[in-house]
C-alpha cells in the first residue's frame, strides 16, 4: 500500500469527520474527535497525522504528549475500512511511539468501549497492554478498557 504521513491541516477537519463515520461512530464522537483535533493541532504538546494515498485521507491519529506523567496519551486512531489490516494502523501508533520515545517520555496510553473487540485485539497483536477496565466510563452502560505500553518496562 502507497501512502505518505502528513500533519493535519484544518481544512482534512471534514476529511476525519467522513473516516469516522465510514467506522460507523455516532455523530456525538464525529464531533468530539474532529474538535480534539483541531485542538491538538494547535497545542505545543499535541500533534495530529494524516495518512494520504491518492490525494485521499486514509487514516489518521492525535495525541499528546503530557507533563503529568510524561506519557503521551491518543484520544483518536482511525484507519478507513478499505484499508484495513494493510499494517496503517500499526504504523501511525509507531509514529506517535517514537515521538514520545523522541522526548524521552516513558510510554504510550490510549483507552477504547470494551465492546470494540476489533481495536482490542489490534492492541494486543501490537504490544499493549490492557491495564483496567473504567466501568461506566464512555456512557452508563459502556465501559472503557485502557491499554497502555511503556518503553523501559514489562508489565
Ligand atoms: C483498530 C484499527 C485502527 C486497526 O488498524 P489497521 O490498519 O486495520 O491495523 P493493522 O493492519 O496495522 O494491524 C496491526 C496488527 O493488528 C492485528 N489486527 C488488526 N485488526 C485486528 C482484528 N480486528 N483482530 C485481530 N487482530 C487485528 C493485525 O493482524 C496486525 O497484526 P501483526 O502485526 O501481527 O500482523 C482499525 O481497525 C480502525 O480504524 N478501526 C475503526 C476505528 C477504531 O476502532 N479505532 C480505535 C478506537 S480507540
Amino acid at each position: 500500500m502507497n501512502y505518505t504521513l502528513r500533519t493535519y491541516k484544518k481544512e482534512d477537519n471534514e476529511a476525519l469527520k467522513s473516516l469516522m463515520r465510514e467506522v460507523e461512530w455516532g455523530e456525538h464522537y464525529v464531533d468530539v474527535h474532529a474538535n480534539t483535533a483541531n485542538d491538538l493541532s494547535q497545542d505545543n504538546e499535541g500533534e495530529v497525522v494524516v495518512a494520504e494515498a491518492n490525494g485521499n485521507v486514509i487514516g489518521f491519529i492525535s495525541f499528546k504528549h503530557q507533563k503529568l506523567n510524561f506519557m503521551t496519551f491518543v484520544p483518536t486512531l482511525v484507519v478507513s475500512t478499505k484499508f484495513h489490516n494493510q499494517g496503517l494502523g500499526k504504523a501511525l501508533l509507531k509514529y506517535a511511539e517514537e515521538q514520545s520515545r523522541k522526548i524521552n517520555y516513558r510510554g504510550i496510553y490510549l483507552d477504547t468501549p470494551d465492546t470494540n473487540l476489533p481495536a482490542r485485539a489490534f492492541y494486543k497483536a501490537i504490544g499493549f497492554h490492557e491495564a483496567y477496565t473504567m466501568p461506566h466510563y464512555y456512557l452508563d452502560d459502556l465501559n472503557g478498557v485502557t491499554y497502555i505500553k511503556l518503553f523501559n518496562r514489562d508489565l
